[in-house]
């Protein structure tokens, strides 16, 4: 607990630009937290180069994550904004970590075996302890809550074990975390394969609505969106496509599963497709507007960027000075 306030941290890697499936499941709950809770929202650049980068393009898109954190209404006075590798605990809590997870844990982890699959060529250590630095960015804050989506509960589910483990052991040393994962937006779907996550990486652009794609982009992606062969907007058995429509609309609308089968009662999937595509480009317009005006602003954001690493190392080390003195690590300097 830091300033008695209960601690929120999550993260979003700049690996791609950033999706409506990002938004919805992340990036939109992370205001809710900022006056009751200490937020600190991390661009995680450590955990992008698990995959291959072009370093101008990671440079650039780590600006730009933390510009649309802010164009999402994270004011850096209320919150900690920082980038990861600003920050060198994560990567030595990091190490300490992997000391305490089991190889037969991460060889269970969903997402390592997608991306060795995606990735054949390059499945490095890093892809494969990836959720131990995952569990030092949560627990270097004793955070209780981390607004994810569903995709990153397993993930979750490891800095757990990794917490009470090292608790065990050391007695408490880290808080242990629970998840925040929205209910109708925990996974928005491919807008292609609507059995399949929405992933920033997809290589299909017509899978993916990105946060910054222009109204007509956004308009026509829903106008191709897959459904499936019959003609109503209802949820039901085979209806992915639809309930993806319906999650994404109601999420930009504010609108009941209920209430938009009514307002869609007696028309067809092409009337439906352009009204979500609508409410989309109408939400996302104030958020494309600030980012325009912010990502403009380079100095500013390394004044942010600064004080975040200010304020995220100083509660960082209050950590790092327990797990060390705990594990036997000599520390100098304290007479
Ligand atoms: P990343 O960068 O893949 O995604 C950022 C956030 O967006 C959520 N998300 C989705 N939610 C709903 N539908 C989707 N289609 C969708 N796609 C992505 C993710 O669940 C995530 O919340 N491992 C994390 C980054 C991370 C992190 C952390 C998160 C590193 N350290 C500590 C929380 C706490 C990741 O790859 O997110």
């Amino acid at each position: 607990m830091f300033k008695d306030k209960k601690v929120v941290f999550s993260g979003v890697q700049p690996s791609g630009d950033l999706t409506i499936g990002n938004y919805l499941g992340a990036i939109k709950n992370f205001k809710t937290f900022s006056e009751e809770y200490y937020c600190l929202y991390c661009v995680v650049n450590e955990h992008a180069i698990t995959v291959r980068q072009n370093p101008a393009e990671l440079r650039k898109r780590t600006y730009e994550t933390l510009a649309l954190y802010m164009a999402c209404g994270l004011d850096p006075e209320k919150n900690t904004l920082f980038v990861q590798s600003h920050v060198p605990a994560h990567a030595e809590l990091g190490w300490i970590l992997d000391c305490y997870t089991m190889f037969g844990e991460l060889s269970r982890m969903t997402q390592f075996k997608d991306k060795s699959a995606k990735n054949a060529d390059n499945i490095n250590a890093g892809l494969f302890t990836y959720p131990s630095l995952m569990a030092a960015d949560i627990l270097l804050y004793q955070t209780e809550m981390v607004p994810v989506g569903v995709d990153q509960k397993q993930h979750l589910e490891l800095t757990r074990n990794i917490a009470e483990r090292f608790n065990q052991v050391y007695g408490e040393t880290f808080v242990v975390p629970e998840g925040y994962i929205p209910q109708t937006t925990a996974k928005i779907m491919s807008l292609s394969e609507p059995t399949k996550k929405m992933s920033k990486s997809d290589e299909n652009e017509n899978a993916v609505v990105r946060i910054l794609d222009p109204k007509d982009v956004i308009i026509r992606k829903f106008k191709r969106a897959v459904t499936d062969s019959g003609s109503e907007i209802r949820r039901g058995e085979g209806k992915d496509g639809i309930m993806n429509l319906m999650s994404i609309y109601g999420a930009f609308t504010g609108k009941t599963e209920e209430e938009i089968e009514r307002e869609f009662e007696g028309k067809g999937y092409g009337d439906f497709k352009m009204a979500v595509g609508e409410a989309c480009a109408d939400a996302l317009a104030p958020v494309q507007a600030e980012f325009a005006r912010l990502a403009a602003d380079k100095a500013y954001l390394e004044t942010v960027m600064e004080k975040g690493a200010e304020d995220a190392s100083r509660l960082a080390a209050r950590t790092m000075s327990k797990v060390r003195r705990k594990l036997g690590f000599v520390e100098l300097g304290r007479k």
